[in-house]
């Protein structure tokens, strides 16, 4: 079953990678390029074909705009399957935006650090992976570097997104407090999504015409961040975005040290990690919840709910032993039940949970490897074993899919998976689970 498995997973990646050197998501939904996906699916290609993974790296890198920003979506080649596309974003607006590949002008979570690292760590040959990240780790820390000097107006150390799609957690309960803030126009579109998954997993059509005003007035000021950060009425400080810059300014530390030299980069990664961590810490933890939380920048108010997200900072190695005594404690009392799948997107316990519907409640594969490799590190060896076969269970029952039903109680109605089949991410960090 397993060899099975891991073949599927295979196919399933070379069957997605493009002959443009980079791998869509998956078919019909997402037929482009997107940011942390092609982190995640470089993972699973370095267990099996580190050629394909440099390639997905550099494909990504070399879209890169000239202050350091890397799009969440780049737009290879034409497709009338998916909206909004390039048409709409118009990212060449912003005058330093990459005028060779067409993309959207927001960015994804900061990923590229640590697959580099995980890169060099599953390498056979080392010699040729550390020459590829030589070649690649600066474009990655002026990745950085564009955050830290361009989303994080106040200096706290922590950056902000000012886009629910920036967040990778596209329609979680945690957004609709903001989307009460505001009152976009409707929209006339026609959406995509819709015809390749059924319309009750995926966002309504007035969050969708939220999400498109947002990118509108980004537009209005060829998205300068200067002006977004003044005027976006969506501005969060998200800790699962935070914890992936975090644990990626870790990762550069680490290879600047194996590759030698770069002092200067190092210092000042080590001065933004001294600085986010304890900012993390103070603003981002909450006592009540015992949790960490979102906190909106723009209304100047914390976002107290429970999500998988509130648990990614173990990944990062952000809490202290007490800090994650608790918020895993919290994990288990609401998400952990003997009558679930770990981990569920949002709180199982809250009126907002919907288990069938994208970020809303499904259980997601990427945040469940970061969960499992941040068990381990904290020394939860159990839960971590659970993690990694609830999952594996999953997507072995149903198959490589995009998301799926926390409830046990729904297998015995019907074995099935939720959004796209044939997944990228959810078949590449199989491959790693399998491989630790
Ligand atoms: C969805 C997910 C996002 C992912 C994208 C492509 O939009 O919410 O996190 O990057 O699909 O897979």
């Amino acid at each position: 079953m397993a060899t099975d498995l891991k073949k599927e997973a295979q196919d399933i990646l070379n069957d997605n990678f493009q002959a443009g050197g980079y791998t869509i998501p998956c078919k019909g939904l997402y037929p482009f390029q997107w940011k942390w996906d092609s982190g995640f699916i470089a993972l699973g290609f370095a267990h099996y074909d580190m050629e394909k993974a440099k390639a997905e790296m550099k494909t990504l890198l070399d879209a890169q705009w000239s202050n350091g920003f890397i799009p969440h979506i780049v737009f290879h080649q034409k497709s009338d399957s998916y909206f909004p596309g390039p048409d709409f974003h118009q990212a060449e607006l912003h005058p330093l935006s990459n005028k060779q590949y067409p993309s959207t002008g927001m960015t994804q979570p900061p990923v590229l650090g640590f697959t580099l690292e995980k890169m060099y760590k599953i390498a056979k040959d080392k010699t040729d992976v550390l020459h590829f990240i030589k070649e690649n780790i600066g474009r990655v820390y002026d990745n950085h570097n564009y955050f830290y000097k361009n989303r994080d107006p106040k200096n706290e150390g922590l950056v902000y997104i000012y886009h629910n799609w920036e967040s990778g957690t596209d329609n979680s309960p945690l957004w609709d407090d903001i989307w009460e803030t505001m009152n976009p126009p409707e929209y006339t579109f026609e959406r995509r999504d819709t015809t390749h998954v059924d319309a009750s997993q995926r966002p309504s059509k007035r969050e969708y015409d939220h999400y498109l005003h947002i990118i509108d007035i980004a537009k209005e000021h060829n998205y300068d961040d200067a002006k977004i950060a003044e005027l976006s009425p969506f501005l969060v400080q998200d800790p699962l975005f935070n914890a992936m810059l975090i644990k990626s300014n870790e990762a550069l530390i680490d290879l600047y040290k194996i590759i030698g030299g770069n002092e200067d980069k190092v210092a000042q990664l080590e001065q933004w990690q001294a600085k986010s961590m304890a900012s993390f810490n103070e603003k981002l933890y909450d006592n009540e919840l015992g949790a960490y939380i979102h906190y909106d920048l723009r209304n100047e108010r914390p976002i107290q709910f429970v999500s998988s997200s509130s648990f990614s900072p173990l990944f990062a190695g952000i809490p202290t032993k007490e800090q994650a005594a608790t918020i895993i404690k919290t994990m288990m009392d609401k998400f952990g039940g003997d009558d679930m799948y770990l981990c569920a997107s949002f709180d199982p316990t809250h009126e907002r949970f919907n288990p069938k519907k994208y970020w809303r409640g499904p259980v997601w594969i990427n945040l469940n490897w970061m969960l499992y490799y941040g068990l381990l590190d904290y020394g939860y060896d159990d839960i971590a074993a659970r993690v990694k076969s609830d999952s594996i269970e999953l997507l072995s029952k149903v198959g490589f899919y995009e998301y799926f039903n926390p409830m046990k109680a729904a297998y015995e109605v019907e074995q099935k998976g939720y959004g796209g089949g044939n997944f990228s991410w959810s078949a590449a960090l199989y491959l790693d689970l399998i491989n630790n």
